[in-house]
C-alpha cells in the first residue's frame, strides 16, 4: 500500500521523538512491504520563526492532500510569558483543527503492566484500566466569541454548541461504545450550563438509535473525582472542548508517564494523530524525551487511517516488550539505566525488523 503521510514535528522535542515514530514506520513498511512519502510541513513556533505564521497555508494544503498526518508538539516558552504576543504557536494549531474540521480527539488512557508501580495511583485502583476520551475538538469556549469591555477591566469568552456538532461527536462515541464495552459516559456540567443541557438533551435523543449501549450522564466535577479513584469503572467518555482538554491531562498520568499516550484527531477528510503530551522545552536537543507516545500515535494511524491492524499491533507488541525489559527513557527509570530517546526508536524498529 502506498501511504501518504503529511509530517509535522513542530516545536521543542515534537522533532526529536518524530524521529522516532518514523523510523518505526519505516520498518513497519517495509516488514510489510508498504511504501510511506513523507511529506514535511513547518508549523507551530518553528513555522512563525521560518515564515510569520503558525499554520502557513502550504502547510494546511500539504495537510489536506496527504492521507494522514502525524504531528508533534506545539509551543514555545518565548510566547508563555509574553500576553501581548501578536502571534502565538498555539493559534496554529487551533487554526488547523479548525480548517482542517478535526472534530472528535481521541485520548485513550490505558495502563501496562509493566509498569503499573509507575503510577501515582495504587494498584488496585488502576489494574484494568482501559477508557477513552472523546473530547469534541473544534468548538465550544475554544472557539467562542470572547473579548474585553469596559476599557480592558472587563474579559470574556464564551462556550457555544450547536446540536449538530453534539450530534457528531456522540455519534462516534456510541460507535466506539459498540466496538467495545458498550458504555458510553456523557460528561457534562447540565446543572448549571445551558450549552451542557443542549449536549445532555442531545445525547439522551440518540441513545434510541444504539439501545445495547448504556449510557450514563455524569457532572464533570464528579468525574474529575472518580477517574483517580475507580479509572476502570469507565469505558467511553465524551464531553465538549474544554472539559475535555483537562480530564485528559488528568486521565493521563494514571499509566505513569504523560510520555506513553497516544491520540487522534478525527477529521472532516484527513485525520491528525498526536502524543497527548507537549513541546517538553526543558528537554529540547537533549535526546532524553520519551518516543513511546508518539509512536503509539503511529500505531493508532496506521490501524484508524489505513485500516492496517497487522502493523498497528505489531508496533504494539514491540513497545510493550521493550517496557517489558526496561529499555525505556529518563522519565520511568528511576534513577536507574536508561535509554535515549533515539536508542528506543532504534530498539523498536531492530524488533520489528527481526
Ligand atoms: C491540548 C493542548 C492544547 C489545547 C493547547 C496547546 C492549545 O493543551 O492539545 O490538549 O488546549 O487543546
Ligand atoms: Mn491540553
Amino acid at each position: 500500500m502506498k501511504l501518504n503521510i503529511a509530517l509535522l514535528s513542530g516545536d521543542g522535542i515534537g522533532p526529536e521523538v518524530i524521529d522516532q515514530a518514523v523510523k518505526v514506520s519505516d520498518a513497519i513498511a517495509n516488514r510489510f512491504n508498504h511504501s510511506i512519502n513523507w511529506v514535511k510541513a513547518l508549523t507551530g513556533a518553528a513555522a512563525i520563526d521560518a515564515v510569520g505564521d503558525p499554520y502557513p497555508l502550504e502547510t494546511h494544503q500539504i495537510c489536506l492532500n496527504a492521507d494522514a498526518i502525524l504531528f508533534g508538539a506545539i509551543g514555545h516558552p518565548k510566547f508563555d510569558n509574553n500576553p501581548f504576543a501578536k502571534v502565538r504557536p498555539e493559534q496554529g494549531l487551533l487554526k488547523m483543527r479548525k480548517d482542517l474540521g478535526l472534530f472528535a480527539n481521541v485520548r485513550p488512557t490505558f495502563t501496562f503492566p509493566s509498569l503499573i508501580d509507575k503510577s501515582p495511583l495504587k494498584r488496585e485502583r488502576i489494574e484494568g484500566t482501559d477508557l477513552v476520551f472523546l473530547r469534541e475538538l473544534t468548538s465550544g469556549i475554544y472557539f467562542g466569541e470572547r473579548g474585553r469591555k469596559d476599557n480592558g477591566n472587563t474579559a470574556f469568552d464564551t462556550c457555544t454548541y450547536t446540536r449538530e456538532e453534539v450530534k457528531r461527536l456522540a455519534k462516534k462515541g456510541f460507535e466506539l461504545a459498540m466496538n467495545r464495552s458498550k458504555k458510553l459516559c456523557c460528561v457534562d456540567k447540565a446543572n448549571v450550563l445551558e450549552s451542557s443541557r443542549l449536549w445532555r438533551e442531545t445525547v439522551q435523543s440518540m441513545e434510541k438509535d444504539y439501545p445495547e449501549v448504556t449510557v450514563t450522564y455524569e457532572f464533570v466535577d464528579a468525574v474529575a473525582m472518580r477517574l483517580i479513584q475507580w479509572p476502570n469503572s469507565y469505558d467511553v467518555l465524551i464531553t465538549e472542548n474544554l472539559f475535555g482538554d483537562i480530564l485528559t491531562d488528568e486521565a493521563s498520568v494514571i499509566s505513569g508517564s504523560m510520555g506513553l499516550m497516544p491520540s487522534a484527531s478525527i477529521g472532516l477528510k484527513t485525520s491528525l494523530f498526536e502524543p497527548i503530551h507537549g513541546s517538553y522545552p526543558q528537554a529540547t536537543g537533549k535526546n532524553i524525551a520519551n518516543p513511546i507516545a508518539t509512536i503509539l500515535s503511529a500505531a493508532m494511524m496506521f490501524e484508524d487511517a489505513f485500516n492496517l491492524k497487522k502493523e498497528a499491533d505489531l508496533i504494539r507488541n514491540v513497545v510493550n516488550q521493550s517496557l517489558e525489559e526496561s529499555i525505556v527513557s529518563e522519565d520511568l527509570s528511576n534513577g536507574g539505566k536508561s535509554y535515549k530517546t533515539s536508542e528506543i526508536g532504534d530498539w523498536l524498529s531492530n524488533q520489528i525488523l527481526k
